[in-house]
């Protein structure tokens, strides 16, 4: 029988490219639960999408056969009905609403849901909650294995989705490079991650496992910057940190969106040798699977992010 897809925070980069792949692959039945509204409205990149442009989607969805309910998210008494009928509930809220999770979980359990998918596509939190350094990075890395614990607590069966490094979020110049530059990273795209989860999901070894995935590349930061500099036709600036460098870097950097890149930066240059924070699980599962090639990724998705991203700066007078 076909299984039925939820998903939660659909609106998001990871998860609008998660339901368009869900609607391409046709694999599953297609469901997107929508906040009733009331909170905080929160985005990893601090920009938010605003109501029409969510209209737009849920309307070209809802032509793709996607079903649209709509539920106070943080009130079982609305969330369990809500989600009757889902086999997979798969989550892609930003991390800063991590914690709008738990209701979710509990209503999950109690709707007969049979695998949550919890938002992470980040590092193998599960071992970076153990690093040596505390930073604000590793504070999420341990919610976010917190999490998963709740998820075994409430009987569910998990699939965990760590996806690397989201490569649009990590060059601005001078670009920070962990180590030497040369050692292998995970990297996916934002709407790669999205793209990927379906495909994982549809795999049997996906079940109650950890699936580390490269979406976009598995590649050094070297290479990564060399295929950039091709596409600019000019050197990017950059700086080679160890991590002692990147420790000092991070204690004397003020709390903000520069502080949480350096602890992630930490996180990876701690990684002991033959135990990453990262792997291409895709590699070995999904070789199948294409990620968007880098040089369509550069200018299309990457450059204008790292334009945004100075523009907000300029204007936060960074
Ligand atoms: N490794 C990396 O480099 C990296 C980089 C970026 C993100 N990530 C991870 O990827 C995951 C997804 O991030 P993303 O950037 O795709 O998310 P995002 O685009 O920031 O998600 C935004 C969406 O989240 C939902 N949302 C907004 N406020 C919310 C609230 N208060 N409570 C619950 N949901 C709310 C909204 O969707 P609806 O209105 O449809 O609910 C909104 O459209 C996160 O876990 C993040 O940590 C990793």
């Amino acid at each position: 029988m076909t299984k039925t897809v939820t998903v939660f925070g659909a609106t998001g980069t990871a998860g609008a490219a998660c339901v368009d792949e869900l609607i391409r692959q046709q694999t599953f039945d297609v469901r997107v639960l929508v906040r009733k509204g009331g909170q905080q409205e929160k985005a990893s990149s601090g920009v938010v999408r605003g109501e029409y442009e969510k209209q737009r989607l849920y309307d070209r969805w809802r032509a793709g056969g996607v079903g649209i309910l709509t539920a106070d998210v943080t009130d079982h008494a609305e969330l369990i009905p809500a989600l009757r009928g889902t086999d997979y509930l798969v989550s892609c809220v930003p991390y800063s609403a991590t914690e709008s999770q738990y209701p979710l979980i509990w209503a999950a359990r109690e709707a007969g849901v049979e695998r949550f998918v919890p938002s992470e596509f980040g590092y193998i939190y599960e071992w970076e909650q153990f690093w040596p350094t505390d930073t604000a990075h590793r504070r999420m890395a341990r919610q976010k294995a917190f999490i998963r614990r709740v998820i075994e607590l409430a009987g569910l069966d998990y699939t965990i989705i760590p996806a690397g490094l989201w490569p649009e979020y990590y060059m601005v110049e001078p670009v920070v490079v962990p180590g030497d530059g040369t050692r292998k990273y995970a990297w996916s795209t934002g709407t790669d991650v999205g793209r990927i989860i379906p495909h994982v999901l549809a795999h049997p070894a996906s079940r109650n496992a950890v699936c580390p995935v490269a979406a976009t590349a598995y590649c050094s930061w070297n290479d990564l910057l060399a295929v950039r500099e091709g596409l600019l036709g000019r050197k990017v600036e950059r700086v080679y940190l160890d991590v002692d460098q990147l420790r000092a870097s991070y204690a004397q950097t003020p709390e903000g969106p520069g502080q949480t890149l350096l602890g992630i930066a930490v996180a990876g240059a701690e990684s002991p040798e033959g135990m990453p924070l990262w792997a291409n699980w895709n590699g070995a599962f999904l070789p199948g699977f294409r990620g968007t090639p880098l040089d369509e990724l550069f200018p299309r998705v990457i450059e204008p992010f790292v334009a945004a991203t100075l523009a907000a700066m300029t204007a936060a007078g960074a």
